[in-house]
């Protein structure tokens, strides 16, 4: 694997996750696969778990990590091609990129999409600008329309929570938010459930809400949630913008919000959200608090879906 950037990336799905679990049971196993390697973690959006997780994981390769938040700390960068730099950025890709191909060996890359421009949001401009002018393996820590290493974690949870006698029912389930959310988390975990292929999987969401069919083809859309949410093993909760009128908030719904009502409606399900969440309003208190709730387990494999890739990386350079 050269680079790390969506689920097709990944041949044997299985095999990853079968990796990450090895890893969780001795995280020091291959502590000298990533000797003398440099992994330079960019950040232009901010982040608690991507960071520190895939920090832990390069240390427990024998990698040394360095973490630069370019949004905050650094220039702020250009990624037009062509472009006269009179306005606000001051340092364009074509020449950062390569200097930090000088510095590491691997690079991991953080970006948001800018949710006004689909066409280069949906190619993934920055992430791609990044590829071309590093010359550098990279793996995604979040870009415009993915969250891969999240869905690897997601996915983790998953197999070693689920029954081994049962394909489970694994309901994503839009939930209300104050201001628009990328689709980055629903398109990725939609894209990785359906090449794992062995879930049952629906979405629901109100009307206007549909993700970017490239990624829900195969899963069920239901738009009555009650509905969808009958007998589910598993709920994913997550708000997004609109994909067709792009990047817009249509509507705030609140009784979208998964609460202990409707789980009742449920096989008790497992709940699931990437993280950060807006207590009470995406998801509430007594759902986040509950024994049923993963997050914090979620949270925590994020640590090995990162050592599972970056050796994969490593041992493909
Ligand atoms: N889930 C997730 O990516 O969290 P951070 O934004 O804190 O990295």
């Amino acid at each position: 694997m050269r680079h790390f950037l969506s689920a097709n990336d990944v041949s044997d799905l299985d095999q990853l996750i079968q990796t990450a679990l090895q890893y969780k049971a001795n995280p020091q196993k291959d502590h000298q696969l990533g000797k003398g390697k440099r992994l330079g973690l960019i950040f232009l959006n901010p982040s608690l778990r991507t960071r520190i997780s895939t920090q832990l994981a390069a240390e427990n390769l024998g990698m040394s990590a360095m973490v630069f938040n370019v949004g905050s700390e650094g220039w702020q960068w250009e990624f037009e091609d062509g472009v006269v730099m009179s306005g606000q950025t001051v340092e364009h890709i074509k020449d950062a990129a390569p200097v930090l191909g000088q510095y590491f060996d691997l690079l991991a890359f953080r970006t948001f999409p800018t949710l006004t421009d689909k066409v280069k949001d949906y190619g993934e401009y920055a992430m791609q600008q990044l590829v071309k002018y590093s010359g550098l393996p990279v793996l995604s820590l979040e870009s415009a329309t993915l969250h891969p290493l999240q869905s690897l974690a997601d996915l983790i949870t998953i197999k070693e929570t689920k029954s081994i006698q049962k394909k489970p029912k694994v309901v994503l389930t839009w939930a209300p938010h104050i201001k628009a959310i990328p689709q980055c988390v629903a398109n990725s975990f939609a894209q990785w459930i359906n090449k794992w292929n062995q879930a049952t999987f629906v979405i629901t969401h109100p009307l206007g809400y549909e993700l970017d069919e490239q990624f829900t083809i195969g899963a069920s859309i239901e738009y009555d949630q009650q509905k969808a949410l009958e007998g589910a093993d598993y709920v994913y909760v997550k708000n997004w913008s609109a994909y067709y009128d792009y990047g817009k908030v249509l509507c705030n719904d609140a009784s979208w919000m998964m609460n202990k009502k409707k789980w009742n409606n449920t096989n008790e399900a497992k709940i699931m959200h990437c993280l950060p969440v807006r207590r009470n309003v995406e998801l509430s208190d007594e759902m986040l608090d509950f024994e049923y709730s993963l997050v914090t387990q979620q949270a925590g494999n994020r640590v090995w879906a990162a050592q599972a890739v970056l050796a994969e990386m490593l041992k493909s350079m």
